[in-house]
């Protein structure tokens, strides 16, 4: 896995989220959940969709608005069907006010 910086923790408020694309066309969305970071990839895995973009941040549960499926930001762990595929989570380090994803 690479670090990559991705941007500083005060970019991201509590309840939002960005999309970080990376040098290799990944993109990642990452999460400020109650003050806690988290990164997921930004595909929705029931479709082509970026959560990103499409879905909506609730707490710790990202809805996806094309069929409503869901998954739990901190775990990955898909919550509602249509999605029957957890996303994949990455680490997420603070170091000095930045942000690092381990993708
Ligand atoms: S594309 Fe996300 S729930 Fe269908």
């Amino acid at each position: 896995m690479t670090k990559f910086a991705a941007f500083t923790a005060a970019e991201l408020a509590p309840g939002e989220m960005r999309k970080l694309e990376l040098p290799d066309d990944r993109a990642l969305a990452i999460y400020n959940v109650d003050g806690k970071f988290y990164a997921t990839d930004d595909l929705c895995t029931h479709g082509e969709v970026s959560l990103t973009d499409e879905g909506i941040l609730t707490g710790k549960i990202i809805e996806c608005s094309w069929h409503f499926g869901s998954f739990d930001v901190t775990t990955g762990e898909v919550l509602t069907t249509p999605c029957n595929r957890d996303l994949r989570i990455y680490p997420v380090q603070v170091i000095e006010g930045v942000l690092y994803v381990d993708a």
